[in-house]
């Protein structure tokens, strides 16, 4: 395996619309999430109060917040909904065979 990428999970542990809390080294703790066939990580820490994005849903491409309902576009972290003002960071992954992997920091 690649030392300079940290795996993240397998796929099969991401359903279509759902959401993983993956913590790896060097990161705050990130949500893989699985829109339409295709993976992205975020910060799963919401950018308006310390609600964990993983414990919400996602729709249409957005993840919705837990706590207040506040949206993210999950491919670009800008926020889409309020309270959420504040983008959130997004990381590209990389699949290899049937899992995910980010860039080691
Ligand atoms: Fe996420 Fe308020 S903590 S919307």
């Amino acid at each position: 395996s690649d030392s300079k990428f940290l795996r993240l999970c397998c796929i099969s542990d991401i359903p279509d619309s759902g959401i993983l809390r993956v913590t790896v080294p060097g990161y705050d703790p990130l949500a893989v999430c699985q829109v339409d066939g295709a993976f992205f990580a975020i910060a799963d820490t919401c950018s308006h109060g310390m609600a964990s994005l993983s414990e919400g849903d996602i729709e249409d491409g957005q993840i919705f917040c837990p706590f207040h309902g506040g949206g993210f576009e999950i491919a670009t972290g800008n926020p889409t909904e309020r309270p959420c003002t504040i983008p959130i960071a997004t990381y590209p992954v990389k699949r290899v065979e049937d899992a995910l992997f980010i860039a080691s920091k």
